[in-house]
C-alpha cells in the first residue's frame, strides 16, 4: 500500500517525478579531488618558452629597451611599411599628426617629428607602441616586438630628417 501511495505521491508532482532518480545522479558518481591524480605532463614545444616581455611601465621602457636592430635598409624599409600600417592612420605619413581618421579622435595624435619624443630616448616611442599611451590604443597585438622597433627607427630616421632640413643639411 505504502509502495502504491508513493508511487501516486510521484505522479501527481510531475516536476519531481520527471528528474527523480536522475537528478542526484551527480552525489553519487564517482568523484576526482583536485591533484588526487597527478596533471598530464605537457609535451615538449607545445607552449611557448622563449621571447615575450615582462609588463613594463612606458617610463620603464624608456630608461630599459634600446633598440636591439641593426639600422640596415632592410629593417627601415620594413619600418617604413610598419608606420603607414599601423601609424600614419593617425600621425600621418609623415608623423606630423595630422592622419586621415585623426580628426575622429577625442585627442588629437601628437606630432611626432617635432613634439615630445623627438628628445626622447627610442625606448619611449617602444613603450608608447607597446603600451599605448592616455588615449592613444597598445598596439603590442598587432606588432610584434621586431616590427616595433622597425617602426621606431623609421620614425627616427624621419625626424632626423626633419632636423637636417631646419639646419639646411
Ligand atoms: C588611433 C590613432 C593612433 C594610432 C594608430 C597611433 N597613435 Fe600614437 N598617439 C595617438 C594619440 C591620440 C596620441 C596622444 C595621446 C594623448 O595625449 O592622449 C598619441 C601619442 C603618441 C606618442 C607620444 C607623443 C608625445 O609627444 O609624447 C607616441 C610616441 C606615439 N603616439 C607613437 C605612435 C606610433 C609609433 C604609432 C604606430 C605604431 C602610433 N603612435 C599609432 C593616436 C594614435
Amino acid at each position: 500500500m505504502a509502495a502504491i501511495a508513493a508511487a501516486r505521491a510521484i505522479a501527481s508532482a510531475p516536476q519531481i517525478a520527471a528528474c527523480f532518480p536522475w537528478s542526484i545522479d551527480m552525489y553519487r558518481g564517482p568523484e576526482v579531488q583536485p591533484f588526487a591524480v597527478a596533471p598530464r605532463v605537457t609535451p615538449t614545444d607545445t607552449i611557448p618558452v622563449h621571447g615575450g616581455e615582462a609588463p613594463m611601465s612606458i617610463g620603464e621602457a624608456t630608461i630599459k629597451m634600446h633598440n636591439p636592430l641593426e639600422p640596415t635598409p632592410q629593417n627601415l624599409a620594413k619600418g617604413h611599411v610598419q608606420f603607414d600600417t599601423y601609424c600614419a592612420p593617425c600621425h600621418g605619413d609623415n608623423g606630423q599628426g595630422k592622419g586621415p581618421v585623426a580628426h575622429l579622435l577625442m585627442k588629437s595624435p601628437k606630432n611626432l617629428i617635432t613634439g615630445a619624443s623627438k628628445n626622447l630616448p627610442d625606448g619611449y616611442i617602444y613603450g608608447a607602441i607597446r603600451n599605448g599611451v592616455l588615449t592613444m590604443p597598445s598596439y603590442a597585438n598587432e606588432m610584434p616586438i621586431e616590427q616595433r622597433w622597425q617602426a621606431v627607427m623609421y620614425l627616427r630616421s624621419m625626424q632626423a630628417a626633419q632636423k637636417n632640413k631646419l639646419a639646411g643639411k
